[in-house]
């Protein structure tokens, strides 16, 4: 490409952002904030043109690597030929589009269901909170996760697990019930995976022994709530991978009450965690999916579920249930189509475990050199390094924001050439490093990855 002519007016957008730009609408972590000027692959250049390898994708809408031509391509020619339509009338990727992932569900899971499309993460889950409540007679409680997190609407923010996101704006859905998740490196409950014996799924099975823990009426059968809401590796949570066996046990308490179980793939769904769906390393079947971002690699705001057809059929769920002027958009459903596409012509499976097992080790040898990585772990290419005091465990938020900072400054060091890095915050503590690499990194750029975060930990643990 065109080398960009340098683009030194940093200062006056940043004044003009302070006097133009809502700020509700984002959080700038680092100041002052860092303007982006083009990207490619796994990199993206300021406006002095100086590389950043991006270790978060956008937080995980970029899987397939910035600028991907194939996928730019689709858009592209969706653009030439058919960008607009009214979602009243039909398009045939959007038809292809729901096809595909519908099939592809089907495979996996052996369960027939729909597809269904809006604007956004957020959008999507609201909608299937309108499938969960009328497919279960109105019915408005939810469990969810402690440290999960599923959108900031109104409906969406009664489910994540944070006040902060509710406390200016009031009620407008009943907040869920928030279940502690298996969160091994910290346990809520004190035990050690080796040999607590899922004492926390039995913690939740207690609710169900009487009617006095307030979920469950034993003389109808019947409980109080209608859906649990989960996230099968927690994103924002910080990238916490439960346990084997954890969601088996969850999934016979569930399915034994009748509760639905709606996963949330939006961040780890497209093979963010080696799967299509992260929860098929769980070996459960969900009822609900909603999944976002990376279906259109970041470059629409397709979003959408699917639901089990018992649930979503036309005669339970009716036209106009949910609109969106944009839902289903023609862009938005050629890029999500070539996507899955592309998903079915290669191995991404074996790819991305091969990829986060490499990356995996490096982090664990970084881990042995630096005291303050209290935990790694991974699962495909989702991994995470909690940063601690030099106990190992105790939370250092301030070293985590410090270690964003000094990455966007962009001078890291290796091979005599700088580099910046793009790092992403998460975790209950705001203390893990969430690591969500392009899926497309090559062998070259996870080595220069791994370089650049010792120099990083060199540097913040030196000075
Ligand atoms: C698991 C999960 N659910 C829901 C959302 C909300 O999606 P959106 O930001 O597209 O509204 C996100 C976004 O980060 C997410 O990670």
């Amino acid at each position: 490409m065109d080398n960009p002519q340098p683009f030194n007016d940093d200062q006056q957008l940043l004044a003009d952002e302070a006097k133009y730009c809502s700020f509700g609408d984002t959080v700038h972590y680092s100041e002052p904030p860092k303007i982006f000027e083009r990207c490619e692959g796994s990199f993206i250049y300021d406006s002095e043109n100086k590389p950043y390898l991006d270790l978060q994708m956008w937080y995980s809408a970029v899987n397939f690597g910035y600028a991907n031509k194939r996928l730019n391509a689709a858009a592209t020619r969706q653009m030439n030929r058919l960008p607009q339509v009214a979602s009243q009338y039909l398009h045939r990727e959007k038809i292809e589009l729901a096809k595909a992932i519908a099939q592809r569900v089907e495979r996996t899971w052996g369960e027939k269901g729909r597809v269904h499309f809006n604007v956004g993460g957020s959008q999507s889950v609201e909608d299937s909170l309108k499938i969960v409540r009328n497919a279960r007679n109105g019915k408005s409680l939810m469990f969810a996760f402690e440290g999960g997190y599923h959108g900031r609407t109104l409906g969406a923010t009664s489910i994540t697990s944070s006040y902060r996101y509710r406390r200016r704006y009031g009620h407008f859905g009943d907040r869920a019930q928030f279940v502690p998740f298996p969160y091994c490196f910290r346990c809520p409950y004190g035990k050690k995976r080796e040999d607590c014996g899922l004492y926390c799924v039995d913690q939740f099975a207690r609710l169900f022994d009487s009617e006095y823990y307030g979920v469950w009426d034993p003389k109808m059968g019947v409980s109080e709530f209608a859906a649990f809401y989960v996230e099968a590796i927690q994103g924002t949570g910080g990238y916490v991978i439960p346990p084997p066996g954890y969601f088996e046990k969850l999934k016979g308490i569930l399915e034994a009450r009748k509760i639905l179980l709606v996963d949330d793939e939006i961040q780890m769904g497209f093979y963010r965690a080696g799967k299509f769906w992260a929860l098929e390393n769980f070996n459960v079947k969900p009822d609900i999916i909603v999944f976002g971002k990376a279906l259109t690699n970041g470059l629409n705001p397709l979003a959408g579920l699917w639901a089990r057809e018992e649930l979503i059929n036309p005669e339970l769920f009716p036209p106009g249930s949910t609109h969106s002027t944009f839902s289903s958009n023609p862009i938005g459903t050629a890029v999500g189509l070539e996507t899955v596409r592309m998903l079915e012509e290669e191995d991404y499976e074996t790819m991305t475990f091969a990829k986060g097992a490499y990356l995996l080790k490096g982090l664990k040898e970084l881990q042995s050199r630096y005291k303050i990585i209290g935990d790694v772990d991974g699962m495909g290419m989702a991994l995470r390094a909690e940063i601690c005091a030099e106990d190992g465990f105790t939370p250092d938020k301030a070293m985590t924001d410090r270690m964003v900072d000094e990455a966007l400054k962009g001078d890291l060091e290796v091979g005599g050439k700088t580099y910046g890095l793009v790092l992403d915050i998460g975790g209950y503590y705001k203390n893990v490093i969430t690591l969500a690499p392009a899926l497309t990194i090559s062998q070259e750029e996870m080595d220069l990855a791994l370089k650049l975060l010792d120099r990083l930990f060199h540097r913040v643990t030196r000075h």
